[in-house]
């Protein structure tokens, strides 16, 4: 897909600020520093219209971006940060449930792992609550640029085993680096928003 506009609507803390209006979504999910804002940059081609860090627990927000005139990508604060408060943790949990719960526009999330490691207890949580909903999930396993070709196939059967991945969701191999899984991306995301 050709991105001709992309442009951050709204930064939501609150449900009350989600926007309004008919344009389909798709949200991405995933624990802190995963890289779900430099995915977002990736496949859009902008450099930093998603803010990213070294530093996990930078997007605290729910940030809409409308793309196209056409639909939103909804880059949603990071779970399983070690250093933030058991109050800020509710404050989160609330948000999360609010906006899966009740957003009619939201037509599926990209749920982002890294490709490295065994998906943790929070990746599971996180998967099993979107199924919950009955949202349709593409599982992105990020930074494969960090880990040797060899061993990628294998780390991919791990992903698929340990959430115990609906046959029906995809899985796409993704580097925020060097563009690998961007074309595959962007068809199961465009599949999810206007199929
Ligand atoms: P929060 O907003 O804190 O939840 O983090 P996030 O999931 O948005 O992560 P972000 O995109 O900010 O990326 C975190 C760090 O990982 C940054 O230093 C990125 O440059 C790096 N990173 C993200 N994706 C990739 C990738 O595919 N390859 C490599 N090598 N680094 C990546
Ligand atoms: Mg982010």
């Amino acid at each position: 897909m050709k991105v001709t506009e992309a442009e951050l609507i709204i930064s939501a803390g609150r449900a009350d600020q989600f926007p309004p209006g008919p344009f389909p979504e798709v949200a991405l999910s995933g624990r802190s520093n995963v890289g779900k804002s430099s995915f977002v940059n990736k496949i859009i081609g902008r450099k930093a219209l998603a803010r990213t860090s070294q530093r996990p627990g930078k997007t605290q927000t729910l940030n809409f971006y409308r793309i196209n005139e056409r639909f939103h990508f909804v880059d949603v604060p990071g779970y399983g940060y070690a250093k933030v408060s058991k109050k800020e943790r509710d404050a989160w949990g609330r948000l999360m449930e609010r906006y899966f719960e009740e957003r009619d526009q939201l037509k599926g999330v990209v749920q982002l792992v890294d490709v490295r490691h065994k998906p943790t207890e929070d990746d599971k949580m996180m998967y099993d609550f979107l199924k919950h909903f009955s949202k349709k999930v593409i599982v992105v396993a990020t930074k494969a640029d960090k880990i040797p070709k060899g061993k990628q196939q294998k780390q991919l059967a791990v992903i698929k085993r340990e959430l115990d991945m609906d046959s029906e969701d995809p899985l796409v191999l993704f580097s925020a680096e060097t563009g690998l899984g961007k074309d595959k991306a962007w068809r199961e995301i465009s599949e999810v928003l206007f199929k």
